[in-house]
């Protein structure tokens, strides 16, 4: 008999067969029970019917409790009313293991409840959909990078720089020496794109954010490009073709779980449509304050004017050549302006905020040096970066995309938190 998972019940219609499985939920009624079973590849639905079965089948049916795993056996069939598409006539159930006082029971739960039990709550619909999507985004990244021949560059998480700023950093004694988690492997990736042309780190990206926000996490993920001989525009041509390519990829395989999450497809597809739209970031102050925005050139966006940028376009729209004093050390001065660098932030509309920031990095030796110095970075900490400027520096660009801030917004996800398997905050260290 074969062992099979539920994912591939269609190709066993009419064939008996053995699946392992977990309880869900479960339904019945003095001659039937149905149970909701779940193996991690999909979900479907076993009927049990006393006319067919054994006495100690049906009894053990009846008897079974959330979260019990179990091998079924039976013969799969199509059933056009669950919502899942196939069934199983179960004609017999061998338990694995028992479960009693399953914590999260089908009633409603609030939200700070289940992520203390998101060890198990990564068993329910949401939090399947969700990372499912994940994962296709991950592969995605990597198929997509393959293709246009970039290679992955592994960044440390270890570091003695900050490049992002000191006010959010982890620090940590490394044998006596001051160290910090990465919030970043940018430095490192400029380094590979020197060696190899064209490199992408992917990694976790550590970030003392105190704030409390529905879009940050102390530890999430990013992907950093970083390519050789790019300016800006080269750089934002190749931003626009990856977010494309990740939302395609999802609608392509994940359509059962974005109809699970609610999500509106045709909205999504509506996202693939290139260019997206570029607007000056002194175009930005302008149009937020002929929209009643109390804004001023050289402000940073708050999640209010993100939303509003975005929306106003109905598609992800760069926003580009923010004010020097707000962006990191390393971006390039734009040619006939002081006040601003050659940068872009691309915010994602309905509200999921800024996806990718991005610039083109400047490749003066003094006057990084400067910036480094005037930023209160240790410069000994530096010398290994300032040494790219010195031999053999050219033109590149790059930039960094937040997997979670990725994923909630293809997802239609409202928090976060959602986004990733175990969550990092403020207040939440575990599980
Ligand atoms: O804009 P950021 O800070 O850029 C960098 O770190 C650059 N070194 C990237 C580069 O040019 N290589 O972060 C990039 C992206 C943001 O656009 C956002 O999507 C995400 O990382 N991000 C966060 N996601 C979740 N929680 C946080 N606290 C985040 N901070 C940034
Ligand atoms: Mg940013």
């Amino acid at each position: 008999m074969p062992i099979i998972q539920i994912k591939d019940a269609p190709d066993y219609v009419g064939q008996r067969v053995k699946i392992g499985t977990w309880l869900r939920q479960k339904r019945g009624s003095g001659k039937m029970v149905f149970l909701q079973l779940r193996d991690g590849s999909g979900f479907f639905q076993g009927v049990v019917a006393k006319a067919d079965v054994s006495e100690e089948v049906f009894e053990t049916a009846k008897e079974l409790k959330q979260e019990t795993s179990m091998y079924v056996y039976g013969v799969i069939h199509e059933d056009a009313r669950s919502a899942f598409g196939y069934e199983m006539k179960v004609d017999h159930i061998d338990i694995i293991g028992e479960s009693h006082d399953y914590p999260i029971t089908p009633k409603e739960h609030g939200t700070e409840f289940l992520f203390d039990e998101r060890h198990l709550y990564l068993r329910h619909l949401k939090p399947y959909a969700t990372l499912k999507i994940r994962n296709t985004l991950i592969a995605a990244t990597y198929e997509f990078f393959n293709k246009e021949g970039f290679i992955k560059l592994d960044a440390p998480l270890l570091t003695g720089s900050a490049p992002e700023g000191t006010t959010e950093l982890f620090e940590t004694d490394y044998f006596g020496q001051d160290a910090y988690l990465s919030q970043t492997g940018q430095l490192y990736a400029e380094a590979g794109a020197m060696a190899f042309s064209k490199v992408f780190t992917f990694g976790p990206a550590f970030r003392a954010e105190k704030s409390k926000t529905r879009r940050h996490l102390t530890e999430f993920w990013m992907i950093e490009p970083e390519m050789a001989f790019y300016d800006q525009d080269a750089s934002m041509a190749l931003q626009e073709r990856y977010v494309a390519f990740l939302i395609e990829k999802v609608l392509e395989q994940n359509d059962q779980e974005l109809d699970m999450l609610g999500r509106d497809k045709e909205l999504l597809r509506s996202y693939t449509q290139l260019p997206f739209p570029r607007v000056s970031y002194d175009d930005a102050i302008t149009l937020l304050q002929d929209n009643g925005f109390d804004v001023e050139w050289g402000v940073d966006f708050g999640s209010p004017e993100e939303t509003f940028l975005a929306n106003h376009f109905s598609k992800p729209v760069f926003i580009m050549n923010f004010p020097k004093a707000i962006k990191a050390f390393y971006m390039k001065r734009h040619p006939d302006r002081e006040d601003v660098v050659i940068s872009a932030d691309l915010l994602a509309p309905e509200g999921y905020g800024e996806i990718i920031g991005g610039s083109e990095r400047d490749t003066d030796y003094d006057y990084l040096k400067q910036r480094i110095e005037e930023n209160g970075l240790g410069l000994e900490e530096y010398s290994w970066y300032l040494d790219l400027r010195k031999y053999g520096s050219v033109p590149h660009s790059g930039f960094g995309l937040g997997l979670e801030r990725m994923v909630t917004f293809v997802t239609g996800e409202e928090h976060i938190r959602e986004a990733i398997p175990f969550p990092r905050m403020t207040h939440r260290l575990r599980p």
